[in-house]
């Protein structure tokens, strides 16, 4: 498709739509409880979809009325064995978290993904599962999807994360919750990661202990269903954050953004450079955050502050771009395993478009300001959905010629009403942008 160019500003209010990890968690906890759960404000997009399905193939009655998704759980022990692969399409989280759980029933499933997700490792929730008992197969030594899971009897586990990852560290929490009650595992982070599940799972009535990046948790606790309701997606808002950042003239009202303090990696950046946001009406779990044009400069993005921004890095990039001087990005070598590359895909986007760009093993060396241009070539996705975002508030900065985006479908993996959203926001109610 062909993208906005030469922006004037964003202006107005935006609602964020439904967080993903939280989403995919609401559907997953619902699954494993007993009794009913519902989910308000859900995330509409083909990830979550994905985890839906697949939980209907394990026989759970997952029904959608007016907008809110209602679970019928009946614990672990309600999962039955589907009769076809469980499609987790581009969905690293589905696979991943659905992995720990499939760890602990007795039968076998097949996992299978697009062509994104079948080149994602799945040792690193396969490794640590078969230490508990579950006998798992994937493709080489990766152990890349398809994967063949056949769980059960699980013993608990000592476990040292040698990566940090909420996906993996939810598995094994997952796994955890069924060995037999007497049994103890302790699943210890290489750094802090997001916290949605330990959250969740003491909001569904189960108990484990954090002290640090140490977590302690009992096998056979039974779990209830709750009501749950899904804060924004700051992952999501994060392209808004950015495009009113970087835009002359922006001011924009970012609604129900969730800041659980594991995720607002971003805020902490963008306040270091400089930029203007304000945060208010605060609750527990949300806020409205307001963004305006800013002056920028640069800073380091480092250490344990990566696992708090890990998947914003692309537009975060972006930033860098638009702010003077050097920015630094290291300590995220796992940007190279998500959906795409992110350290090569996002320097070579960005320095198609004029940007100077380092890539380095593990993130990315900086120095703005520069001003954008058309790249000469058609810029692909690759399948991911970040990419693709990244690119579409990349191209409002140009002012001459046309930036073509290719494979822009796949931003409807997480972020379905992403063009609608930016219309809003540009003023602008030309014709539906076609995806392709
Ligand atoms: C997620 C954790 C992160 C993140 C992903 C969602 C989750 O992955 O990149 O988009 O919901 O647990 P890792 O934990 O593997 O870094």
């Amino acid at each position: 498709m062909k993208l906005e160019t030469k922006a004037k500003s964003l202006t107005g209010k935006l609602t964020i739509p439904g967080d993903k990890s939280i989403s995919h968690r609401s559907i997953m906890f619902g699954a494993i409880s007993h009794g009913q759960t519902k989910v308000n404000r859900i995330l509409r997009a083909e990830d979550v979809t994905a985890t839906i399905r697949a939980f209907q193939s394990l026989g759970v009655k997952i029904d959608d009325k007016d907008g809110i998704i209602y679970i019928q759980g009946q614990g672990f022990e309600g999962l039955k064995p589907a009769n076809k692969p469980l499609d987790m399409g581009n969905s690293g989280t589905s696979m991943r978290l659905m992995s720990g759980i499939l760890a602990g029933l007795e039968f076998e499933t097949k996992l299978i993904g697009d062509a994104s997700l079948s080149r994602r490792p799945m040792d690193r929730v396969a490794d640590p599962l078969k230490l508990m008992g579950a006998k798992i197969s994937g493709q080489g030594e990766a152990c890349l999807p398809p994967l063949k899971i056949q769980g059960g009897h699980l013993q608990a586990i000592n476990y040292q994360l040698p990566v940090a990852s909420a996906q993996v560290k939810s598995a094994l929490i997952f796994a955890a919750l069924q060995t037999k009650s007497n049994q103890v595992s302790e699943i210890v982070e290489k750094e802090l990661t997001r916290n949605h599940t330990e959250e969740m799972l003491q909001q569904f009535g189960g108990e484990l202990t954090v002290s640090g990046k140490r977590i302690r948790i009992r096998g056979g606790q039974k779990l209830e269903g709750q009501e749950i309701t899904v804060p924004g997606d700051i992952s999501s808002a994060a392209f808004w954050i950015v495009a009113a950042l970087i835009i002359p003239g922006s001011n924009v009202e970012l609604q129900n953004v969730g800041i659980n303090v594991t995720r607002t990696g971003i805020l902490d950046v963008v306040t270091a450079m400089g930029g203007k946001v304000e945060i208010y009406n605060q609750t527990a779990i949300a806020a409205t955050l307001k963004i305006c044009y800013s002056t920028l400069k640069s800073t380091r993005i480092s250490g344990d502050l990566i696992p708090r921004l890990i998947d914003e890095l692309p537009i975060i990039a972006l930033l860098a771009t638009q702010a003077e001087g050097e920015t630094v990005i290291a300590d995220a070598e796992e940007l190279r395993i998500k959906e795409t590359d992110r350290i090569s895909v996002v320097s070579d986007i960005l320095k198609a478009m004029g940007a100077e760009v380092t890539p380095t093993a593990d993130g990315m060396r900086i120095r703005g300001k520069t001003n954008l241009h058309a790249p000469h070539k058609v810029i692909d996705t690759h399948g991911d959905h970040r990419i693709g975002m990244m690119t579409a508030i990349a191209a409002l900065l140009v002012q001459e010629g046309e930036v073509v985006l290719e494979g822009s479908q796949a931003i409807k993996t997480s972020y379905p009403t992403f063009f609608d959203d930016l219309k809003g926001l540009l003023g602008t109610n030309k014709e539906e942008g076609q995806w392709q």
